[in-house]
């Protein structure tokens, strides 16, 4: 009989499994998950992407030239991530706050010129160099500039929500229909590399048909009253990325959503916002997905994705700053989760100005419709509507 010690015993080198050389089995290409080297490859011409280096790029648009408007959270890791690219260059900063512009001059050693205030903006509509224009101002602001920008024949990426309401954000996506411009949306997680990852493993039917997607949004740190009195509310605020992450894995969109809705914090009660949300989206397949959502975790920002079905599971859990562990007599420990979303979402937001860039330059067309927004925000209308009334409800698009 076949017995395991007995062989293991008689060779014990294993000499009968070596193998050739390593160097005898041809050039080396970057492993598909190495993607952050890739782009240090890249500088030194060791390797092409869809990028300034891409032959089919017209000569003038091989660098992108680019208006940021606002330097607030969001608007912050843009300019860094702008800064930090090869093939972007910043033409105009416009910001209402004197010291921020004054901050980010020193910081980036930027030329006076590039620096405007708000009522200077037509600056950048009238350069005809400028290609692309990306908005990080507060929600009720980007409207009036994604419809300037793009009369102005500039492409836009704007932060999400596209507008306040769902006729805004119509007429916006009408406006860069007629002037055959592209208008992004930032809904940044699609560009999270465990999340796409994810969603490709979905897609090859490794779990099977969809039965169930989980999705958590728990912030992290709590956002100020100021931008919550203005944020447009926590649905379409914060919902709208859950909504798109898991239609976008799904690639369905709901006929039946519940929400509950609860503030716990009484400065967001005194504003008639939620902290605490969980929902529930049925989808025409039969799939179900659950979310909550929460403004405060004191732990970091939780966020997590979880799909099964009859085959198995996939699941992307939070990441760590640190990847260690701690043994004692008291038991095992980690350092806490990421803290917020400029450190989980960190290549995320790298990725979408990315494609951003790859959009303008013609190499790959936009992955987020005019349609999927639209759609993203009507479920997140009637999600409200869920809250508000205690209703399931059913969304005819
Ligand atoms: N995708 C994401 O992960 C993400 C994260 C945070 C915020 N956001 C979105 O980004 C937008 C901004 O949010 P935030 O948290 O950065 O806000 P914030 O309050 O931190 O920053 C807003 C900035 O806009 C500036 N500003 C005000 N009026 C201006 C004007 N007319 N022109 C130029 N700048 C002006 C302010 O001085 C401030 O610096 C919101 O729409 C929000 O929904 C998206």
């Amino acid at each position: 009989m076949y017995n395991v010690h007995s062989v293991l015993q008689a060779n014990m080198s294993t000499s009968e499994f070596a193998s050739a050389s390593p160097y005898s089995q041809g050039k080396q290409i970057p492993h598909i998950t190495d993607f952050k080297y890739k782009e240090y490859l890249l500088s030194a011409g060791l390797h092409t992407l869809s990028n300034k280096y891409a032959v089919n790029v017209p000569e003038d648009l091989k660098v992108v030239n680019v208006a940021l408007f606002a330097l607030g959270r969001a608007g912050s890791f843009h300019l860094t991530n702008i800064m930090k690219s090869s093939r972007i260059c910043l033409k105009y900063l416009v910001e209402s706050d004197t010291d921020k512009l004054l901050r980010a001059k020193a910081e980036w050693r930027l030329p006076e010129s590039v620096l405007l205030f708000p009522d200077e903006a037509d600056r950048v509509f009238q350069d005809p160099s400028v290609h692309g224009v990306i908005i990080a101002t507060p929600t009720f602001m980007h409207k009036d500039l994604i419809i300037r920008g793009l009369s102005a024949g500039k492409a836009v990426f704007c932060e999400k929500p596209i507008a306040e309401d769902i006729k805004g954000t119509r007429q916006c996506y009408e406006v860069a229909e007629k002037v055959g411009k592209p208008l992004m949306c930032g809904f940044n997680r699609r560009f999270d590399p465990s999340f796409s990852h994810l969603r490709d493993q979905v897609l090859l039917g490794v779990v099977g048909q969809v039965q169930l997607v989980k999705t958590v949004a728990r912030d992290s740190p709590l956002p100020s009253i100021e931008y919550l009195k203005i944020s447009g509310g926590i649905f379409h605020d914060c919902a709208v990325h859950d909504v798109d992450l898991i239609c976008w894995v799904t690639g369905e969109y709901p006929t039946h959503v519940f929400a509950s809705a609860t503030a716990f914090i009484p400065e967001v009660a005194a504003i008639n916002d939620h902290d605490t949300v969980a929902f529930t989206m049925k989808f025409p397949s039969g799939t179900i997905s659950m979310t909550d959502l929460s403004r405060y975790a004191a732990y970091g920002y939780d966020q997590r994705l979880e799909v099964f079905g009859p085959k198995g599971m996939v699941a992307s859990g939070n990441e760590r700053p640190y990847q260690m562990t701690t043994s004692t007599v008291q038991g095992e420990s980690q350092p806490p989760i990421l803290h917020s979303f400029p450190s989980r979402y960190y290549d995320g937001y790298i990725n979408e100005l990315n494609h951003f860039c790859d959009v303008i330059q013609g190499l790959v067309d936009l992955q987020l419709s005019g349609e999927n927004t639209l759609k993203v925000s009507t479920i997140a209308t009637a999600l409200e509507e869920s809250a508000a009334t205690g209703q399931m409800i059913e969304i005819k698009y």
